[in-house]
């Protein structure tokens, strides 16, 4: 493809899905609307494990590569990356904070004291913070986008704060960095698959993305369209693949073929019928090839599922999506290509379900525009925002003015429907 040449104010970015069954790069003209795909790579890996890099070379290698075929694409440089994290112990947590106005008219100066009092309320322990972002501004107790320029007594805001264990970011800055790459930022994946795949009202109104990798599955809840919680289920769509491949005594190469080819989350009535050639273990024995009906596959495949959405079923009430605003589940991830998978969730979590795929950006090739490349498009959505992060950028100049706790609308939700449970 022509890489199309950056307009005025446009500049680009890199950003990195390292997942469990691909490396996945993409680099993106950002800055002017929607982000401009210029160019992707992707590469098989073998180097993570449930999300978490299990070999640093593998690793290393694959994220070279990916890289490599993005840059030649684009026809530029990567510069620093913007990089997932989809295990680890993910944890979203919502602070809130005030600070005193005095009845003046909200300045600049008064949002930068707000941000670093904010900061200050920031105590991840020894855990590492992703990123700390503002949620939500509230006026004197009301809700407003922009509190520049009101009078008011008190200015709150809630802080959206997600972090993770340390030594799995370790890890994972070393592979990228070990590739010559510069980390700019890690983003949770599903903070990162939520902006690519649900839609704004959906977040306003309450919405769970369950995004199926190949060894993860991550879970995001948004209600009043901030994210207030995030958990992961080491579980994925390549225990499906195991699972054929041990119930059926065949290779995993075959297991994924017929996983892909043949499974299904619904039995159909003619599965009894159809019957699937799987091969044998291995090619030099006399090994006949054995045939089993598809709905023997698609009895692995459901058990498998029925594991998985138990799991998230089990989830989502402790995320807070519980009540009347618990309504919509969203189903991403390469796991949601399974053949009537949301059907089978829509039936076992008694939500409405549909499947999210990635959006949002300019130019993103048919090959990149499945469920599975939900993170890798929500990574250059997360770049594209670029939202102020308290924890990671530089101090806010002037010494902080000491913020009370505040009590934020978002964190009040939350709290609510986490203690009626
Ligand atoms: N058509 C399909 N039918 C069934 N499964 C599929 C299909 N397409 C992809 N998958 C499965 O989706 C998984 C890959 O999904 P994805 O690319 O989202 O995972 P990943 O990002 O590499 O891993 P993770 O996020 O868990 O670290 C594989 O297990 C693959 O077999
Ligand atoms: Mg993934």
């Amino acid at each position: 493809m022509i890489p199309p040449k950056p307009s005025r104010g446009e500049r680009t970015v890199t950003v990195l899905d390292v997942g469990t069954s691909k490396v996945a790069a993409l680099i993106a003209l950002i800055g002017g609307g929607e982000p401009r795909v210029v160019g992707v790579g992707q590469r098989v890996c073998q180097g993570v494990r449930r999300g978490l890099v299990a070999d640093m070379e593998k690793t290393e290698s694959a994220v070279r590569a990916a890289v490599d075929q993005a840059e030649r694409n684009a026809g530029v440089q990567a510069g620093t990356v913007y990089v997932n994290m989809s295990a680890g112990g993910l944890r979203s947590e919502v602070e809130a904070v005030e600070i005193d106005i005095g009845g003046h008219k909200i300045s600049d100066a008064d949002m930068a004291n707000l941000l670093a009092a904010g900061r200050a309320r920031i105590d991840p322990g020894s855990r590492t913070v992703l990123h700390a972002q503002p949620a939500l501004y509230a006026v004197d107790g009301t809700f407003v986008e922009s509190p520049v320029g009101f009078h008011a007594d008190r200015l709150g805001m809630d802080i959206h704060i997600v972090t993770a264990d340390t030594p799995p970011i370790r890890n994972l800055d070393l592979a990228v960095r070990s590739a010559h790459l510069g980390v700019r930022t890690m983003v949770a994946s599903p903070a990162a698959s939520s902006l690519a795949v649900l839609a704004r009202e959906e977040r306003e109104l309450g919405v769970a993305l369950v995004e199926i990798g190949a060894g993860v599955t991550n879970i995001a809840v948004h209600m009043m369209g901030q994210l207030v919680g995030v958990a992961s289920v080491a579980m994925g769509a390549g225990d499906i693949t195991n699972d054929i491949a041990s119930a059926f005594a065949t290779r995993r190469s075959h297991a994924e073929r017929l996983k892909t080819l043949y499974g299904g989350a619904i039995t159909a009535q003619k599965d009894n019928h159809e019957l699937v050639d799987i091969p044998p273990i291995s090619d030099d024995e006399a090994g006949e090839i054995v045939r089993v009906p598809r709905a023997q596959i698609v009895a692995v495949v459901r058990h498998r599922l029925d594991l998985l959405f138990g799991e998230v079923a089990a989830r989502l009430p402790q995320l807070g999506f519980a009540g009347p605003q618990a309504r919509q589940v969203v189903l991403t991830g390469g796991g949601a290509e399974i053949k009537s998978v949301a059907d089978f969730a829509q039936g076992l979590l008694g939500k409405n379900v549909r499947i999210g795929r990635p959006r949002g950006l300019t130019g993103l090739p048919d090959a990149q525009a499945g469920p599975a490349f939900a993170t890798l498009a929500g990574l250059a959505l997360f770049a594209a925002e670029d939202l102020p992060d308290l924890w990671n950028a530089k101090p806010v100049a002037g010494a902080p003015r000491p913020g009370a706790k505040g009590g934020g609308r978002l964190q009040q939700m939350v709290d609510k429907l986490r203690s009626s449970l």
